[in-house]
């Protein structure tokens, strides 16, 4: 179902999946995550990130999971110290030159992820899709520059515009890492990918384009080089950037924020899938609201490839009966 929405197709319910919709919201999940050490051990531990999963599958009737991971892992797999303090995010080594990183051990530091998403293929049914995921370029140098996420994204804009010479082989180098950790997860089972560049919004028009579309064109290109998969792009907040994201990168797909408005939706939506685009907070609030923009959100996009989703991850405040509601209404809305 999701593979054909991905690939053009207007399918009949829209198939819908969330953003994070394994992780802390989920009681069953706050459980699980005990058995951990840390956030990346418990990543890196197959049992556990194929289970924390399938929670949301058991669940809920999704129509595709997304790997249990995490955008950092791709950093730490080239040799950046990165870790996670509790309650308060990602940390990294700060990174002050490219060469010390390196793709040595890339493969084999990430071969759990790969052991994950074999195991998961095997057990999800055949008509459940099984997403893989990377960090775009953009996003993982924000929080490889600075440290540590949040902020304005200000030190990597900053570094990008000081010594663009530099910023490019960090760049080039991140195209390469997640070029090749797309490939391994289609290998290992991945029946479509997303491309996650959740701080587009903090570049300029010239940046956005050199940074954002031209690199994530790069892994495009790389992936279908060698898989066939659709993949999907997450500009978020580019606005009016979205147009020349469709057009540039190639992607099967577009993730919409959910401060897209309905025409630019359906405008791009004649040239590609797009998914989106409930705004996480609206599911939190629940009732009335809620109804409404979910049959909006249908409306507007029902009628051509079209995926459900929220316009960014959900946030762990949410009740996961709001997630039920909206699975259901979504089904019902958009059933031909
Ligand atoms: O169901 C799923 O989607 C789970 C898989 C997943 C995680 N992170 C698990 C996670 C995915 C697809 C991500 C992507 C991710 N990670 C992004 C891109 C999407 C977005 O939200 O913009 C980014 C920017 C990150 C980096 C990251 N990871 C941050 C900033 C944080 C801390 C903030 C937070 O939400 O806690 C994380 C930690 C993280 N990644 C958690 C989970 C479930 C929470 C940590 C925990 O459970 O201990």
């Amino acid at each position: 179902m999701l593979v054909r929405s991905l690939r053009g197709e207007t399918v009949s319910p829209a198939p819908i999946w969330f953003m994070r919709q394994a992780g802390r919201y989920l009681p069953e999940y706050r459980e699980l995550r005990t058995k951990a050490a840390s956030f990346l051990d418990f990543c890196y531990t197959p049992d556990l990130a194929v289970e924390a999963t399938l929670q949301p599958m058991r669940r809920y009737a999704f129509d595709a999971s997304i790997v249990f991971s995490d955008i950092l892992v791709v950093p730490d797999a080239l040799g950046q110290k990165t870790w996670f303090v509790q309650g308060e995010g990602p940390r990294l080594e700060p990174l002050t030159d490219v060469g010390s990183l390196s793709l040595a051990g890339f493969d084999a530091h990430l071969s759990p992820v790969y052991e994950t998403i074999a195991r998961l293929r095997a057990e999800l049914p055949a008509e459940k899709a099984l997403l893989g995921f990377c960090g775009a370029p953009w996003t993982l140098a924000t929080y490889m520059i600075a440290g540590k996420g949040g902020g304005d994204q200000f030190a990597a804009r900053k570094a990008a515009a000081a010594d663009p010479v530099a910023f490019q082989a960090l760049i080039d180098l991140l195209v390469e890492a997640c070029a090749r950790h797309l490939v391994a997860q289609v290998r290992a089972g991945a029946d479509a990918l997303q491309i996650f560049d959740s701080w587009a919004s903090a570049l300029d028009e010239d940046g956005f384009s050199r940074w954002s579309i031209r690199p994530i064109g790069e892994i495009v290109n790389k992936v279908r080089a060698a898989t066939d998969v659709p993949i999907i792009g997450f500009p978020r907040g580019a606005g009016a950037g979205y147009c020349p994201f469709v057009e540039e990168t190639r992607v099967d797909a577009v993730s919409l924020d959910w401060s897209v408005p309905m025409d630019l939706a359906k405008t791009l939506q004649t040239r590609v899938c797009v998914q989106g685009n409930l705004d996480p907070a609206r599911l939190v609030a629940g009732g009335a609201q809620l109804d409404a923009a979910v049959d909006r959100i249908c409306a507007a996009l029902g009628a051509g490839p079209f995926v459900f989703n929220l316009g960014h991850g959900i946030s762990l405040e949410t009740p996961p009966a709001h997630v039920t509601r909206v699975i259901e209404r979504v089904k019902a809305k958009t059933a031909s």
